[in-house]
């Protein structure tokens, strides 16, 4: 008789809100390489966000702040393997902004990024925005492909940036 052994797995997947206090290091952790995969390298992680970087999960803070949907990690199984940041534009609060996508290394290439675009586009549209912006740097392939089949469109291309809008 055939063995009967069944194996049931599924993923649980969860959004959590980011706590810039509590999750300081992990933020940190993540930016860095956020820029190292946009840029290349962590130098301007630093000029950016001050020395150690201290400054990026206060940032991150003010964009909670302004609404807790607007920082949240996604989490599998309860652990950390994915960030988004949103915000509106400063000057257009009909645009909301993405500042932010990132997957772990390991968990890239498996649609992750998608389930974080899907919740961008739901949490900025109930906060009232009808468009959605972000850029990303024109040597981030990867990015801008995985942004295209999303479909998000290319606007305008400046000082090493392109930046990309869609209809929400
Ligand atoms: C850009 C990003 C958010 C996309 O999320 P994702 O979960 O990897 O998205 P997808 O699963 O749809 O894969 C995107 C592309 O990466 C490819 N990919 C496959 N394996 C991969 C791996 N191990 N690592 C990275 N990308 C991989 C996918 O095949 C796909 O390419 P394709 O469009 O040519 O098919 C994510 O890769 C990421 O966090 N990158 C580093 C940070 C970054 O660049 N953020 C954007 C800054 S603006």
């Amino acid at each position: 008789m055939a063995d009967e052994t069944y194996v049931k797995y599924s993923r649980a997947l969860s959004f959590r809100r980011v706590d810039a206090h509590h999750d300081a290091a992990l933020l940190i952790r993540f930016g860095r390489d956020l820029y190292r995969r946009s840029l290349g390298k962590e130098g301007a992680f630093y000029r950016d966000y001050g020395r150690y970087g201290v400054n990026f999960p206060v940032w991150i803070g003010t964009c909670a702040s302004a609404n807790p949907a607007f920082a949240k990690f996604l989490e599998e199984d309860g652990a950390e393997i994915g960030l988004v940041v949103l915000g509106f534009d400063e000057r257009d609060r009909d645009i909301g902004r993405v500042h932010h996508f990132y997957v772990t290394p390991d968990h890239r290439g498996q649609g992750f990024g998608g389930i974080l675009d899907d919740y961008a586009r739901d949490v900025l549209k109930d906060a009232g925005a009808h468009r959605a912006r972000l850029n990303v740097t024109a040597r981030n392939r990867r990015a801008i492909r995985f942004y295209q089949a999303q479909g998000w469109a290319e606007k305008e291309r400046r000082g090493g940036l392109i930046f990309m809008e869609t209809r929400l």
